[in-house]
């Protein structure tokens, strides 16, 4: 911005707070005027932007402009909309809040024509995809739809607006406009009826009769003529040459099935504009008594057939009007006058709720259903102030509004600029400004102010009129210094906006009583879809009086504000620079009284409270660093520290300038002038070395773009490959589809990479296999399997001579243990050994005996001696042959070979390495199945076993528990084996058993 200054004196400043006589309305129309005639239509306010209307058309609003504005500073380009627009957008992006942008001024003065813009830049500049394309498509075109019913040719504007609209653009999270939501204010609905001299009545009526195909008119019983209806002829106004009423026409139709409009809606609405104009035309004549009649009225008819209501009924309502005496309904015929203006409360109740109607189809369309987080930027077109000769009670309505809106924006500029002096950490200066609350309060304080006036007026019995009504107010706020009414308007005071408009209030409150009867109680009766929903039912009937229209407009006011209140604000303040719509002309003294009126100069005296220019260090170091040799070509510290050196190399006196927080604050423009001048000069110097730079710079950008085009790339890939991994993910339990199969074919490799890694390490190990996903079900099975047989080869090539012999061995003892006997599982693992006696220790006889024989095992035994029990020492020696149980202490003697396995009687040994022993001595005998494991219980029961003492004669071993080991033989002549608690308790432990549960007790039988 500051670029260009060096052309200040053609086209003036570009930001009013650079005015260096800032208190002086005559500079700042200067310059205002200069720009204007350089074409220059915008120019700031700080980060208010001011908006003449050049009434041509300009070429700039381009989608070449809109891409230069996008996304780049307020301040590093000349004024614009577009810059407005972007950078309330990006700061709603940055800080995730809620904005509006309030656009005010006169009629005619453009407000309409710059939120037009505004929807525009938006509509082209965010991010899109088809569905949002049809939601802004429905955005856009709202616009010719609610103008063509809410806009009219006035006497200051050919398309002015009489409603005021309040817009919310909704984006999402990414910045897209993803929906919208219209409010309205008060429809000037009495121009359905009357229009003043050289004006329209609302645009509809003229496109419709106009525009409007021979079928459809002929179905709503119209003739293509405008002279034939009478709200539409009374100011001889019905062709304009700026309006083309037919083309308007196809825009509007077009638009309403973009916006869901089906043709059952369309024709009701239609037969609701044709019902207004029949019903305009509709004719009462005098009675004998000098009521008003209605016979064979055939205008009538068409309002009956339109809407769906009996003619009858209809006419009655027109006719007569609804006493209510305690439990009785009494009929009071109307005389004509009253006729007329039942007939016209009627057609301007329709007319108006059929607009309400409208905007909230309209918002139907675009509403965002989606429940996500949205932000939103307002857009507040809301009608001018403005001062009449006879003002309506709307424009009362309309004036009252923009005091409450300059009161906000009064009170809204004074806090941020408090708040970015005080975030800054630099003193405020307190301004001086006319508070406009004064005003605010004459119109809306409760029990004192005019609406609260004019309500009760309404309310109290007896006659009320317009004159008893302003004496009211004479009495209660005569001598307040902003009322002055035609009366008492011997101050000339500076407010006299309020001064006439009371006269025109209290018709309207009238008008409002007498209508309620047909509107209510007819109207629901309606077929038309429209209509009906309009008047339902629910809404509460004559028997209340309804709240005046003018507590209505301030409850919708008060609402707005709150709205307005809770976002942060945007302003657009729209000037008209002459009032006969000529390109080129500038007005002085008309657009004098609209700076004066829209608060401009108030604006800048406290924009300008301090100091007059403020910039973040970074962006003003950038700028005047060339002015220094310490900061040029770079200033390697802060950027705080940089302008501070910078500011004293340049001479700014202490008195010019503050530092703040993040930001500069230059008192007087002269002083940044004075920097510029010096930077212009600066410039040629550097000229050279200056375009070496750009082209520096222009390269450094290239190649900075050639790394963001490729990280963008990078970050597009990712994203997809995201996006295929989540649905892969989602799907992964379908069949292989496109979607998953990149997916799955990740799972498997991910899980065979894992398993690699994982496998487990002996062949013993039979928990540890990673579990499969379920694609890998299968496979993961037969690996295993592969696996364990890989393990297994490796294991057994692995083995040695001993270990297989061994390994065979303990095969044999688990065929003959495993699940007969509790100690299996630990003992089992004991090594066998060769022998348990080596040949040194067996008797050198018993040697001699069996030296033919190759003694395959020895182990020491005790014998029980058959009858007796007797104990005795033995040593078994097994053979190939045989199996002897040799006794020591005889040996001398004699050597007993006990062919067991042959001979008739048992034997009753007792030995350890049980498994050893029997393992050895079946494969000797090859006869494993001739030992027989006999279990029993320790706790419940003593176990036993028989056994032959010779043919015929039969002995009992019994087996039991107690407090150490023992063998005797018991009273009752069975051989008893007391094994201790203690082993018991051991292997029950080792079992994992609990203590009284079943003990197991084995003995052996070897047959
Ligand atoms: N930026 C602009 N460029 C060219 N012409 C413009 C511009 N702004 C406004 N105009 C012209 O001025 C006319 C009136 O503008 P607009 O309808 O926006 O006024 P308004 O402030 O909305 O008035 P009202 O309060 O009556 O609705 C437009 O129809 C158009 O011809
Ligand atoms: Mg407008």
């Amino acid at each position: 911005m500051e670029g260009a200054l060096t052309a200040r004196d053609r086209v003036g400043i570009q930001d009013f707070v650079l005015l260096d006589t800032h208190t002086s309305e005559t500079a700042f129309l200067g310059n205002l005027k200069k720009r204007f005639s350089e074409d220059l239509i915008y120019t700031y306010i700080g980060t208010l932007l001011v908006s003449v209307n050049p009434y041509k058309e300009l070429d700039i609003y381009s989608k070449k402009q809109m891409d230069i504005y996008m996304g780049v500073n307020f301040f590093e380009l000349p004024p614009h909309i577009y810059a407005l627009a972007d950078n309330a957008y990006h700061t709603m992006m940055a800080e995730a809040n809620n904005h509006f942008i309030l656009i005010s001024g006169e009629s005619g003065a453009g407000k309409t024509e710059a939120s037009k813009k505004i929807l525009q830049y938006y509509a082209v500049s965010c991010p899109s995809t088809t569905l949002l394309d049809s939601v802004r498509d429905r955005m856009l075109v709202s616009n010719p739809v609610l103008e063509a019913f809410g806009n009219a040719k006035t006497l200051k504007n050919d398309n002015s607006s009489r409603f005021g609209k309040y817009m919310d653009i909704q984006f999402d999270i990414q910045g897209d406009a993803v929906g919208g939501h219209i409010l309205s204010y008060l429809l000037e609905k009495s121009r359905v009826v009357h229009q003043n001299h050289g004006e329209r009545n609302f645009h509809i009526f003229y496109q419709l009769v106009e525009g409007g195909e021979e079928d459809l008119l002929h179905q709503l019983g119209l003739e293509s003529n405008c002279q034939h209806y009478s709200y539409l002829v009374q100011n001889e106004c019905a062709n304009v040459t700026s309006i083309n009423d037919k083309n308007d026409w196809k825009t509007v139709r077009n638009a309403l099935s973009v916006i869901d409009f089906d043709e059952s809606d369309i024709q009701h609405l239609f037969g609701i504009i044709a019902s207004v104009l029949h019903l305009g035309n509709v004719q009462f004549e005098a009675d004998s008594k000098g009521y008003a009649t209605l016979n064979k009225n055939t205008e009538l008819r068409w309002v009956s057939t339109l809407l769906g209501i009996n003619v009858q009924v209809l006419q009655e309502g027109l006719t007569y009007r609804k006493i209510e005496a305690k439990t009785d309904e009494v009929l009071s015929p109307f005389t004509v006058d009253h006729a007329i203006y039942a007939r016209n409360a009627l057609a301007k109740a329709i007319y108006g709720r059929t607009f309400t109607w409208l905007v909230n189809k309209i918002n139907d369309s675009m509403e965002n259903k989606e429940p996500s987080r949205k932000t939103v930027i307002g857009l507040l077109d809301i009608y001018g102030f403005e001062v009449f000769y006879v003002n309506s009670f709307e424009q009362f309505c309309i004036n009252y509004c923009n005091e409450k809106l300059q009161q906000l924006f009064i009170q809204l500029t004074l806090k941020s600029e408090q708040e970015e002096y005080e975030a800054e950490g630099i003193g405020w200066e307190p301004v001086q400004f006319f508070n406009n609350k004064i005003i605010c309060d004459l119109v809306e304080e409760k029990h004192l102010g005019i609406i609260s006036v004019l309500d009760e007026e309404c309310l109290r019995p007896g006659e009320a009129t317009d004159f008893t009504f302003l004496e009211k107010l004479e009495e209660k706020m005569g001598s307040h210094p902003h009322f002055i009414t035609s009366v008492n308007n011997t101050r000339g005071g500076e407010c006299s906006e309020f001064a006439q408009l009371v006269l025109s209030i209290h018709c309207v409150c009238v008008c409002v009583c007498v209508c309620v009867y047909v509107c209510t109680q007819v109207m629901r009766q309606s077929k038309n879809a429209i209509v009906r929903e309009c008047f339902a039912s629910t809404e509460s009937d004559s028997r209340r009086r309804p709240e005046t229209v003018a507590s209505q407009f301030k409850s919708s006011l008060l609402g707005l504000t709150d709205i307005l209140m809770s976002k942060e604000p945007w302003y657009v303040r729209c000037l008209k620079s002459n009032e006969s719509k000529q390109p080129g002309r500038f007005d002085d003294v008309l657009v004098r009284h609209q700076v004066k009126y829209l608060g401009l100069m108030e604006h800048l005296r406290v924009r300008r409270a301090g100091f007059a220019y403020r910039r973040r260090y970074e962006l003003f170091l950038q700028r005047y660093k060339p002015l220094c040799p310490a900061t040029w070509p770079h200033w390697r510290g802060v950027a705080a520290e940089g302008v501070e050196v910078l500011v004293q190399h340049l001479g700014y006196l202490p008195d010019e300038y503050k530092m703040g927080r993040t930001k500069i604050f230059i008192r007087h423009p002269r002083t940044l002038f004075a920097t510029e001048d010096a930077f212009e000069v600066c410039k040629h110097k550097l000229g050279k070395g200056m375009k070496a730079r750009r082209n520096q710079e222009i390269i450094e950008t290239c190649w900075r773009g050639v790394q963001a085009r490729k990280e963008k790339e990078r970050r597009q890939w990712a994203v997809k490959v995201i996006k295929k991994f989540i649905k892969g993910y989602m799907t992964r339990g379908e069949a292989k589809t496109t979607d998953n199969s990149e997916y799955l074919a990740f799972v498997r490799q991910n899980y065979l990479n894992r398993l690699k890694d994982n496998l487990p390490k002996t062949v013993l190990d039979k928990i540890s296999w990673l579990t499969p996903p379920p694609v890998l079900t299968e496979a993961s099975a037969i690996l295993r399997q592969l696996h364990m047989r890989v393990m297994v080869t490796r294991y057994v090539r692995g083995i040695t001579a001993q270990q297989k012999a061994q390994l065979q061995l303990k095969g044999i003892t688990s065929v003959i243990f495993k699940d007969k006997k509790d100690s299996y599982p630990q003992s089992v693992s004991q090594p066998f050994v060769d022998t348990r006696i080596s040949e040194q220790d067996i008797n050198m006889k018993v040697l001699q005996i069996i030296r033919h024989e190759r003694i395959k095992y020895s182990v020491p035994v005790v014998k029980y001696d058959r009858n007796g029990f007797k104990p005795r020492p033995r040593q078994l020696i097994l053979t190939q042959t045989a199996a002897y149980v040799v006794d020591e202490a005889k040996i001398k003697q004699k050597v007993h070979a006990l062919h067991a396995l042959e001979h008739g009687g048992d034997l009753v040994i007792q030995c350890d390495h049980l498994f050893e022993v029997l393992t050895k001595l079946s494969v000797v005998a090859n006869k494993q199945s001739a030992i027989n494991v006999v279990q029993g219980s320790w706790l419940m029961f003593i176990s036993s076993i028989s056994f032959q003492i010779q043919a015929g004669k039969e002995g009992i071993v019994d087996f039991s528990s107690g407090q150490e080991s023992m063998v005797y033989k018991d009273k009752n002549g069975h051989l008893m084996v007391v094994i201790p608690y203690c082993d018991c308790f051991q292997r029950k432990k080792s079992n994992k058993q609990f203590l009284k549960q079943e003990f197991r007790l084995d003995c052996l039988r070897v047959v």
